[in-house]
Formats: structure tokens, sequence, C-alpha cells
């Protein structure tokens, strides 16, 4: 303002800071205050009355710039945008089963966060009760014998010992191997650690079994981790016995460290059983593998999980551990052994209702034309198709349906999508009659 009260544009001459505020030298800006003999002064602001402007701008790290926006997330954000449009969306887009957690596992959740020894901070490793109903499962489902006190450690979910284990195996440029596609956590979790990713490519040829010779020998000079997935997410392949005891034999050979990644063990059909690494011979010396009841009991969001398998390589996936979380909350692990000694019926009936939502869509999509093999284990199904972008893209422009394209697990997903079995059949049944009308 002028003596006058007229509002001016001033240009400023400098500032000081005092104690009481600051005080700042101004200059009319333009003709039109000069034209009101407007002549310099100085403006005191006390405090409060003004901020500094902050020099301050995020600058985040290198490899922030190298994280892919995490696919679910992406997908997730386009399917919110069709929501507001007001499309009824099918999303047959993420592993998260639709079912819930089994009303026994829940009671006993409540009951334990009653009471106030489960309110402190956890044990890192988890509760010894919690480590030995792993073991037992261990025992009773693979016949694997684990020592609770040094081969098991709790885990909230699988994900959480897939990103960390890199860090106490990983150092700069050393290489990681993963299965292209893969869960996008192998990648995520060698960048945190500065690795550098060799993709193993599974393809339809090999039957998506990592063919292990064709690993370059300058690669294996510095892989320090393999990780491996069966029950495979996303292609649905399972593995033999014979391939875990070939992954053995290389991983001795080479001094790789084995991470068997295997949360679907429990999601079979048509009798199927899937095996664990750790069944065979040798395989507890290279190797652990990282399993969770996310799949198994509906409790994707209880974050819940073990590591299990060589004491050397659970200890230095402990240590990390230690410095970045504080344990699972004991009332879910209370839960945890609920469910891993509990009846597992609730697992038999989980995987009926996903097999007769498989059957009814693999049926569907080979008589609109796709060549799409029924999967042994695992909720997903994995279809060919020309072009894995412009197809999802397409299916949730023209039919509402979310399917997720290969490419987001890795460069060896192009040419398929895969879909989630954890809708209701009937959603399934309208997402095929949608896709009735679409190109093939
Ligand atoms: C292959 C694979 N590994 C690990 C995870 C992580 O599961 P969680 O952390 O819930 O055990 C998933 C989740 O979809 C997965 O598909």
């Amino acid at each position: 303002m002028d003596r006058e009260g007229r509002l001016l544009s001033l240009r400023e001459q400098g500032s000081e800071q005092s104690t009481s505020g600051v005080q700042i030298r101004c200059l009319p800006k333009d003709g039109h205050c000069i034209h009101h003999k407007v002549t310099p002064f100085v403006i005191t602001l006390p405090k409060g009355m003004y901020r500094i402007k902050s020099k301050y701008v995020p600058m985040y790290a290198k490899r922030m710039g190298q994280l892919p926006p995490y696919l679910f997330a992406r997908i997730d954000e386009m399917k919110a945008g069709k929501i507001r449009d007001g499309v009824d969306v099918i999303d047959l887009g993420v592993g998260d089963p639709d079912l819930p957690t089994p009303r026994h596992i829940v009671e006993s959740l409540c009951e334990a966060a009653q009471h106030v020894e489960n309110h402190h901070y956890p044990s890192y490793a988890g509760m010894p009760q919690y480590r030995s109903a792993v073991a037992d499962w261990y025992k009773t489902r693979f016949g694997v014998s684990l020592d609770p006190g040094k081969e098991v450690l709790a885990l909230m979910g699988s994900k959480d010992g897939i990103t960390h284990i890199g860090e106490a195996f990983v150092d700069p440029g050393d290489y990681v191997l993963a299965p292209s596609p893969g869960y996008p956590g192998y990648y995520t979790g060698t960048l945190f650690s500065e690795g550098r990713v060799h993709e193993m490519p599974l393809t339809r040829e090999n039957n998506f079994i990592p063919v292990l010779s064709d690993i370059p020998k300058e690669v294996l000079k510095t892989a320090k981790l393999m990780f491996i997935n069966y029950p495979n997410n996303p292609t649905a392949a399972v593995a033999t016995t014979d391939f875990y005891r070939e992954v053995v034999d290389f991983a001795g050979e080479n001094n790789i460290t084995v991470v068997s990644d295997n949360p679907y063990s429990e999601i079979a059909y048509d009798g199927y059983r899937a095996p664990s690494f750790l069944e065979v011979k040798g395989a507890m010396e290279v190797g652990v593998e990282m399993h969770s009841l996310s799949k198994t009991y509906n409790m994707t969001g209880w974050r819940i999980g073990m590591a299990v398998g060589n004491a050397d390589i659970l200890s230095g996936l402990g240590r990390v551990k230690t410095n970045v979380d504080s344990g699972v909350f004991n009332a879910v692990q209370h839960a945890a052994i609920t469910a891993l000694s509990g009846p597992q019926d609730c697992v038999r009936e989980a995987c009926a209702v996903y097999q007769e939502r498989r059957d009814i869509l693999v049926k569907g999509l080979n008589e609109l034309g796709y060549n799409v093999p029924a999967p042994k284990a695992t909720f997903y199904v994995w279809m060919q198709v020309e072009d894995c972008m412009k197809f999802s893209a397409m299916m949730l422009d023209k039919a509402g349906i979310v399917v997720t394209p290969g490419l987001g697990f890795g460069r060896w997903g192009e040419g398929y999508v895969r879909f989630a079995l954890t809708r209701p059949k009937e959603r399934i049944i309208e997402a095929l009659g949608r896709m009735r009308g679409l190109p093939a």
C-alpha cells in the first residue's frame, strides 16, 4: 500500500532478519507507482506474518528413478478412473483372494488381542510357539524337519523376506538370478541392494522352468542369489523335485544362495500336491524357502509369513530385519498358529471354489478361440496374446475387465496376460460374456 492506502507492486531491495521479524527494503515496481511519488521505504513484518522461502526440493536417490511404478498400483489407478466414469469394472487383475479369512482364525486374533502381554513389541524372529507351529506344519505337509529355534523366521508376508534378503547377500553390482516373468519383489529387492538382475526366461518352450545352463559364465562369477517360484506367479507353472535337485547342484557348484518363493503351494487342483524346495536332499545347505499364510488362508492383509531353511542364511536375513522392523504383532502370530495347527478343511474348500472358477474361465476362453491350458496350481490363468499392453488396455476400455499385462512381470512376460481367479464365478461368467464381442 502507498501512504494513501493504494495497493502497490513492490520490488524487494533486500531484507534483514532480526529477533522481532524481518525488515524489507522496497521500491515501487512500475511507473504507476512512481506517478504516485512513492519513495523507497522499509516495511517490517513481525514474526508469524511471513515465511522464509524454502530452498528445499526433494532430491530422490537415483534408484527411485529405476523403481517401476508398482504394477498393481498403476492398474488400480486405471481401474479407479473407469469406476469414476461409471463403468462396472470386473477386476481379474490382482492376486488377492476375495474369500474371507476363516472364522476360527479371526476369532483367535480377537481373543489374542485382548491380552496385554500381546500389546508389546514382539520378538524379532517370531514367538517360539509360532516358529514351532511353522516347523510342525512343514513336517506334516512336506516331511521337512526344521529346528524352530534356528531354521524358522517369522516374516511380514513372504514379500518381506524377498525384498530384504538381498541386503544381506548382495553387494553393489552383484547378480541376482530371477525368473522373468516373475514377482516384482525380486527386482525391487535387488535394486535396493544395488545388485543387478539377470533374468531367467520362463517360456512356453521351456515349460516356464529356467534353463540353468543358459546362464552366462560371466554372470555366474558374481551371482549371489537365485529366486525360484513354483507354483509360479504369473505363469501358473509347477516344478518337479527333479528341477529342485538340479537347482541344488547348480547352487552348490556356483556358490549361490537359493530363495524358493512358495506361497502358492496349497492352492492346487485335481489332486496335485506341490512340493517344497526343502524336500530335496542338499537344499537346506544352499537355500531357504519363503512361505506365507496370505494365499493359503486368505490372509493377505494380515502380513504374516515365514522364511525357513538354512540357519546361516536366515541369520543374515534376520540381522537385516532386526534393523528395519520390529516383528509381527503377537496377536497375529497367535491367529497364524491357529491357522497352521487347526483344521485344514478351509483350505480344501477354497481350492474347490477356485477350481470351479478355473474350469469356467478356461473353458470359456478356449471357446472364444484362445488356447489356454488349465493350471494345476495357483489362482492364475496365463493366456497368450499378441501384445499384452494393447490387449489389457482393450479389455479395460471395451469390456471393463482388468487383466494384468505380462510385461508388468518382466520383459519375458510380453505376449501374455494374467487372469486371477479371485472373483465370484458369476463375475467370471459375466466377463466371458463381455469378451464375446471383442476382437480375438
Ligand atoms: C510369487 C509371490 N511371492 C510373494 C508374494 C507376496 O505375498 P505375501 O507377502 O502376501 O506373502 C506374492 C503375492 O502376490 C507372490 O505372488
